[in-house]
C-alpha cells in the first residue's frame, strides 16, 4: 500500500471568513462541524486552494479574500513518506504567488501534482448526470499524474482552440493562419485523446469493480471512453469542415474538449435515465476509484476533502462510503452539522480522529 500524504497543519489568513485561523487535524480524519455558513467548507477550501493553487469552488480569485483584504495567506505542513514541506499560497485579488520550501513551481499543475487532493462536494455527486466537463477533468487530472508533461499539452490545445475561434469570429472560414492553428490542435489533441485513452484502461475497470461492490445487487456499470478523433487527416479535416459552423455558434465543436466518458447502466445511457440513488452511487463509485488510481500513478494517497456528503447520501451509501475510507490510509476531512452521526472505526487509536468546531470562522477542537 503506497504512503499516504498527511496535513499536519493548516494556517489561514484573511481567507473567506478565516480571518486567523489554524487547523491541526487528526492523523486519520478531521471532522470539521459546526452550524450552516461557519466557514466549514471554506476550510476544505482553504486545504484544496493550499494543496493544488486553486478552488474547487470558484476559479475567481477575488472570492478567495476575506472581505476589504488586500490578500490571503495559507501555510499547509505536508508530510510525505516522513519528510515535512511547507506550502505557502498568497492570493490577491489579480494573481497567486505559490511556494513549497520556499521555491516557487514550475508551474500551476507542477505544484498541484505534488500533494494531490480528491474532493467531493454535494456538486461531484452530479457527475453522472450533467454536460461532460468535469468528466473530462476527471480524466485529465489522473492523466497529469501518469504524464506531469500533459500539462503542455492541455494549455497549449486550449490556447490554440480559442485562437482559431477568436480568428474564425473576426475574419471568416477562409483566414489564412487557421491551418497553422488547427494543426497545433491536431498535435496537442491527439496526445490529450491518447492519455485519456491510456488513463481509462486503467481507470474504467477499477470504477466499474468499485460500484459492482458498493451494489452488489445493483445492474453493472458500463463505463466506456472512445476518443471523438482517432486518426491525424480526419482530425484536421474535421475542423476544416466544421469552420463554418464554429463561427456562426461561436464555439469550438471539434477537439477533446467535446468527448466524453460514458456511464450506462445496463445497456442505458445513465444521464436520464436511471434513479438519483443510481447515480450518487455512480459518483462514489468514480471519487473511490479516483481516489485509488491517484494513489497508484502518484505513489502517495491523497487527502481527501468530503464536504456536506452525509447530507446527500442516505445513511446506507454514507456507511458505504465511511467504510471504504476507513480500510484505506488517505487522511479524510469532513465537514456536517451533525459530528455525532460520522461514525469513523472503533480502532482508532488516540489522535487519529480529531472533531473541531468551526463558529464564525473560528476553529475550537473539541474538548479543548
Ligand atoms: N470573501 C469572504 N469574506 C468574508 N466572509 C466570507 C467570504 N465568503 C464567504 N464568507 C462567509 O463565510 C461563511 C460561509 O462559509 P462556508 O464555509 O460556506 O460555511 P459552512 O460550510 O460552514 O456552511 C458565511 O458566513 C459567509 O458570509
Ligand atoms: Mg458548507
Amino acid at each position: 500500500m503506497s504512503a499516504a500524504l498527511r496535513l499536519r497543519r493548516l494556517d489561514t489568513l484573511d481567507f473567506r471568513n478565516l480571518a486567523r485561523a489554524t487547523l491541526e487535524p487528526g492523523h486519520r480524519f478531521t471532522v470539521l462541524f459546526g452550524e450552516n455558513g461557519q466557514g466549514k467548507t471554506n476550510v476544505l477550501e482553504a486545504i484544496a486552494v493550499g494543496c493544488a493553487g486553486k478552488s474547487f469552488r470558484t476559479t475567481k480569485l477575488p472570492e478567495l479574500l476575506r472581505t476589504g483584504q488586500a490578500r490571503a495567506q495559507l501555510r499547509l505542513r505536508l508530510a510525505e513518506d516522513g519528510e515535512e514541506r511547507v506550502h505557502d499560497a498568497i492570493i490577491g485579488a489579480g494573481s497567486r504567488q505559490l511556494r513549497i520550501d520556499g521555491k516557487r513551481p514550475t508551474s500551476l499543475a507542477g505544484y498541484a501534482l505534488r500533494s494531490p487532493t480528491v474532493v467531493f462536494h454535494p456538486g461531484v455527486l452530479e457527475i453522472s448526470q450533467g454536460p461532460g466537463q468535469p468528466r473530462r477533468q476527471l480524466l485529465d487530472r489522473l492523466a497529469l499524474h501518469a504524464d506531469p508533461s500533459l500539462e503542455e499539452a492541455l494549455l497549449g490545445h486550449a490556447k490554440a482552440q480559442r485562437a482559431r475561434l477568436k480568428l474564425l469570429i473576426a475574419r471568416g472560414a477562409e483566414a489564412r493562419e487557421l491551418e497553422a492553428y488547427e494543426a497545433i490542435i491536431v498535435r496537442h489533441g491527439l496526445r490529450l485523446f491518447e492519455a485519456r485513452t491510456r488513463v481509462c484502461a486503467e481507470y474504467l475497470p477499477l470504477a466499474k469493480a468499485v460500484h459492482d461492490r458498493l451494489a452488489p445487487a445493483a445492474e453493472p456499470l458500463t463505463l466506456a471512453y472512445t476518443p471523438r478523433e482517432q486518426g491525424e487527416d480526419s482530425f484536421r479535416r474535421h475542423l476544416e469542415e466544421r469552420r463554418t459552423v464554429d463561427a456562426v455558434r461561436g464555439m469550438a465543436t471539434v477537439g477533446p474538449q467535446r468527448d466524453d466518458l460514458e456511464i450506462a447502466l445496463s445497456e442505458r445511457i445513465a444521464r436520464g435515465h436511471g434513479s438519483q440513488g443510481q447515480h450518487r452511487t455512480i459518483a462514489l463509485a468514480l471519487k473511490l476509484a479516483e481516489v485509488e488510481l491517484t494513489a497508484r500513478l502518484r505513489g502517495v494517497r491523497p487527502l481527501v476533502l468530503l464536504d456536506d456528503v452525509s447530507s446527500e447520501l442516505d445513511r446506507a451509501r454514507t456507511a458505504q462510503l465511511f467504510e471504504h475510507l476507513a480500510r484505506e490510509a488517505s487522511q479524510v476531512f469532513l465537514t456536517t452539522t451533525r459530528a455525532e452521526l460520522i461514525a469513523t472505526p472503533e480502532d482508532l487509536a488516540p489522535g487519529d480522529r480529531v472533531d473541531v468546531e468551526v463558529r464564525a470562522g473560528e476553529l475550537r477542537p473539541k474538548g479543548s
